[in-house]
């Protein structure tokens, strides 16, 4: 199973993708670079989000996911369906990316579904409201395999939690972006050819390795 890694390979390159440790910000756990628009609904159909779900996204950049959730997307393997969450947050550290994010969200007409929080997502708690919005369902990333190993023991407790608490009705996803967490078991591993097979992980309580 690839984690979108390259397991064969023992270098530095390999496990630092970007060269991160170069040129990132101390508290950085991604670069600030967004994916590309038409990509988005790849990501949201893997995590099959619906009008039940409240999307969370951690490392928001200019808050396109958040903002297309909510606006309403169109499965790529059903495009005459428009699919929405029911409200999304964004957690983003830069605080000119939450300006973008804010202003996104005034032109999209989104205010009272589509929050901006300008915080380092390390010291939030997923299950607490988050800008009194409670309840996420589905979190997307898009963070370098140093930034996954920095959330993935809260990412863990936040599914552990919602299977001890019923999940409210909805299972809790996790989708990844290009790189996943390590000696995970996704559920589901989509190569998105159009995008030079870029690859998403999608993650739920099943996902956890046994001995953790
Ligand atoms: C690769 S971009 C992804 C943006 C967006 N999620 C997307 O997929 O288009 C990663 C984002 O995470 C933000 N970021 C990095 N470290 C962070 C941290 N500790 N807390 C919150 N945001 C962070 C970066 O500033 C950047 O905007």
């Amino acid at each position: 199973m690839s984690y979108g890694y390259n397991e064969n390979e023992d270098s530095d390159e390999n496990d630092n993708p970007l060269m991160a440790g170069l040129w990132m910000d101390d508290d950085s756990l991604a670069p600030p670079c967004g994916c590309e628009m038409e990509f988005i609904p790849w990501m949201l159909e893997v995590a099959a989000v619906q009008s039940n779900d409240t999307l969370l996204d951690l490392g928001a950049g200019d808050g396109r996911i958040c903002r297309l959730a909510c606006l309403g997307y169109h499965p790529p393997s059903s495009p005459s369906t428009l699919h929405s969450c029911s409200y999304s947050i964004g957690v983003e550290i830069e605080p000119s990316a939450c300006t973008l994010f804010n202003s996104g969200i005034i032109k999209d007409d989104l205010e009272g579904r589509c929050f901006c929080l300008n915080s380092d997502l390390l010291d939030i708690n997923f299950d607490k409201p988050i800008q009194e919005v409670e309840g996420v369902t589905v979190i997307t990333v898009y963070l370098l395999p140093e930034g996954l190993v920095a959330i993935e023991d809260k990412i863990r407790a936040w599914l552990n939690a919602g299977e001890a608490q019923g999940n409210g009705g909805v299972k809790r996803r996790v989708v990844c972006n290009t790189w996943g967490f390590k000696g995970w078991e996704p559920s589901r591993v989509v190569k998105v050819e159009k995008f030079n097979y870029t690859e998403l992980f999608l993650y739920d309580i099943d996902s956890i390795p046994l001995h953790s």
